[in-house]
């Protein structure tokens, strides 16, 4: 596809300046004082679409808006239903970016800014590919739908209630999604499974107020010794998670998958892995490797944690309250809801006498695995090498996109997670990027995928 090239290449200035418009935009869904910007992404993203030609509905929610939008239909063509989100994570700690976070600037073949990789420039490869096959060929080969959310960093609310009232308007062959990473530079990937989350906020409270510690202390359960003994008894020393029957449900990773993760692992060894996170050793599940651990082993991370004197100098308090933020990530087959309650009653039975215990139980989704075996993952895997001048590799990735399990349970259909990122583009840190050339490709890509999808048989 010849014209694709050069109305890509003479495109290159303007897609980046509205990759650059949007990430000017701060929709930062978890702050309310960003909500007047998450809408101004959300009209953004409608008004690039309708651009297009496409028909546009900006849907409002209880919290953030959703912008749906659907290409003319294609008889006897797949539909394909692309899915990304505008909002991104508070940028903090700011004073540690080196060009503000809403001032997108370039630096060595790199963009840098909130939302640059996770998930503002991946999800607009999807819409600058459409523009293109509308300016060059007047139409699209196949029907593509979008459905870009605001509340992907906040656990989707919003994004459930619209899927249940809407299904059959999503209804569609395979959703594609852009917001996971490439195995390494210049190594494209397709992502097969993702893990799941269960996501808690424990608050321990003791006396009625902060104590003198040299009064008091000793005959009375100070919270803070209470939730650093309560969550380091939720791992032990072998990195195993001690919640009962946690890993009843988890399914064994095979041999064969095994030996696929070793050869993966031989590309990006972990001395290369340790230096780009800035550690001088590695300490996870016993018994597995570290792509394993981090791709197909549940874990336990505490997320945040509070409690007594922060200010300088020391202060001999025995605080009234304590409390932590703590997730699990999961691996297919576990089941929040079943983990939620057993971890209830882990911690009840092990709160000392004389503290209340509080446990909030945030987002929970279940990890994902999807079949390669689909003309749809053959498709794209020719899409991605036509985009990128290399064929993908087959990974699996430790984050979640909960909705991936809910668009197979209720359209019934498997998701392509094709990642334009890189595992370094400090997504949810500060100082995120992404690469430009990559952001190019990804938008080649996509053009292919459109073709390559569109001459499927349906299944
Ligand atoms: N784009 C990420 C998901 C992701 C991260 C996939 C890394 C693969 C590798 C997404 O925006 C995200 O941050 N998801 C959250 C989910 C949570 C808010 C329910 C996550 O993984 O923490
Ligand atoms: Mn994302
Ligand atoms: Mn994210």
């Amino acid at each position: 596809m010849p014209e694709f090239d050069v109305y890509l290449e003479d495109r290159r200035q303007q897609f980046e300046e509205d990759l650059c418009e949007l990430l000017r935009i701060p929709s930062v869904s978890a702050d309310r004082r960003y909500a007047a910007d998450v809408r101004r992404a959300a009209e953004w993203v409608a008004n690039q679409l309708a651009a297009l030609g496409l028909h546009v509905e900006t849907i409002e929610t209880e919290r953030h808006p959703i912008v749906y939008a659907e290409s003319p239909p294609v008889p006897g063509a797949p539909v394909a239903l692309v899915y990304g989100h505008f909002d991104v994570q508070p940028p903090d700690p700011l004073d540690e970016w080196i060009s503000p976070p809403f001032e997108p600037t370039r630096r060595e073949g790199n963009l840098y800014a909130r939302g640059a990789t996770d998930d503002k420039g991946q999800m607009l490869t999807h819409l600058k590919s459409v523009q293109a096959w509308i300016e060059t060929q007047g139409k699209l080969p196949l029907q593509v739908k979008f459905v870009i959310e605001g509340e992907e960093e906040v656990g989707s609310r919003s994004l459930y209630t619209f899927l249940d009232e809407h299904h059959d308007r999503l209804a569609c062959d395979t959703v594609v999604i852009s917001d996971t990473s490439m195995f390494g530079p210049d190594q494209p990937a397709i992502t097969y499974g993702l893990r799941g989350i269960a996501y808690f906020e424990l608050r321990l409270t003791g006396p009625k107020q902060d104590l003198h510690s040299g009064t008091f202390g000793g005959a009375v359960a100070n919270p803070a010794n209470a939730l650093a003994k309560l969550l380091a008894g939720l791992v032990n020393e072998r990195g195993q998670i001690q919640v009962p029957g946690f890993y009843d449900d988890v399914l064994p990773l095979t041999d064969q998958e095994r030996r696929q993760f070793a050869e993966l692992q031989k590309r990006v060894g972990d001395a290369d892995f340790m230096r780009q996170i800035g550690v001088e050793g590695l300490k996870g599940e016993e018994g597995y490797t570290s792509l394993e651990q981090r791709w197909a082993r549940p874990t336990c991370d505490i997320n945040g944690l509070w409690s007594g004197y922060q200010g300088e100098g020391a202060k001999t308090v025995l605080p009234a309250k304590a409390g932590a933020k703590f997730s699990f990530r999961l691996v297919p087959n576990q089941d929040p809801k079943k983990i939620t309650a057993s971890l209830q009653a882990f911690l009840k039975e092990r709160c000392p006498p004389g503290i209340k215990m509080e446990l909030i139980s945030f987002h929970g989704a279940p990890g994902v695995v999807v079949p390669l075996e689909s003309p749809y993952v053959s498709a794209a895997a020719r899409a991605i090498e036509q985009g990128f001048g290399r064929a993908p590799v087959f990974i699996r990735e430790g984050g979640s996109i909960p909705v991936v399990s809910t668009f197979h349970e209720k359209l019934g259909v498997d998701t392509l997670l094709l990642g334009w990122g890189q595992n370094d583009d400090n997504t949810h840190s500060p100082n995120e990027k992404f690469c430009l050339a990559d952001y190019h490709k990804g938008i080649k890509a996509s053009a292919h995928l459109w073709q390559e999808l569109s001459v499927v048989s349906r299944q």
